[in-house]
């Protein structure tokens, strides 16, 4: 499968968002990973739809809308007037209106993403694979960047691509968030995965070009 390396600018410098995307798609990014929190659904606040707008004249790259917030449905069209390109919701979040929520993020020409946390079972994500255009697998717990990698989440990988490839969508991008680097990169490649989220080791790396296309692999 085609693997796709998007960047989180959870560790940018917030002082120059615009500059800072600007040079992820020079590097040679593939989306530009937006991590929404609210303080509650996750104890830190970052930014909302008003920062998503403010980067979205320094990119042409699809703007990949993260919302660790409660009640995402609130929020959905604020993102899409921001520009945003893809919005992913938690499972945790949404509960019964997943699949509704997910198909109202479809009804305005944008793709829909479900994200599920480390410690909730893959099988209750098995309904949202059915129509989501991707699914977010979080490998560390949400709210912070430089976290370590969860091992159990290898297997989680391995069960939803093998649940994508049993209902007849073997290509569904299958993204993975938190705590990869060029030294795990692989084994989660490997376990299904095509699309990378990076954050720290991107933003730490002298050279995001050679960063970025060894994420790549
Ligand atoms: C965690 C965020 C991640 C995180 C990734 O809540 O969703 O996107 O920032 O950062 P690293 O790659 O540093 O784990
Ligand atoms: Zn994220």
């Amino acid at each position: 499968m085609n693997i796709k390396i998007a960047p989180s600018i959870l560790s940018a410098d917030f002082a120059k968002l615009g500059e800072e995307v600007a040079l992820l798609e020079r590097c040679g990014a593939d989306l530009i990973h937006c991590d929404v929190m609210d303080g509650n659904f996750v104890p830190p606040i970052t930014f909302g739809a008003q920062a998503v707008a403010a980067i979205r004249p320094y990119t042409k790259l699809p703007l990949d809308c993260h919302l660790m917030t409660l009640h995402p449905e609130t929020h959905i069209e604020e993102f899409v007037k921001a520009g945003a390109d893809i919005i992913s919701v938690h499972v945790e979040a949404c509960g019964k209106n997943l699949l509704p929520l997910l198909k109202k993020i479809q009804s305005f020409g944008i793709k829909a993403c479900a994200v599920i946390n480390p410690e909730t079972a893959a099988e209750e994500f098995f309904p949202a694979m059915e129509i989501a255009d991707m699914v977010l697998v979080m490998s560390v717990h949400p709210g912070w960047g430089g976290q370590r990698f969860i091992p159990e989440t290898l297997e989680k990988i391995r069960t939803l691509r093998a649940r994508a490839e049993s209902i007849g969508r073997p290509d569904l991008d299958i993204e993975v968030d938190g705590g990869i680097g060029e030294g795990n990169v692989k084994e989660v490649i490997a376990a299904g995965a095509n699309v990378i989220v990076a954050g720290s080791a991107i933003f730490s790396s002298p050279d995001k070009t050679a960063t970025i296309s060894r994420l790549r692999g």
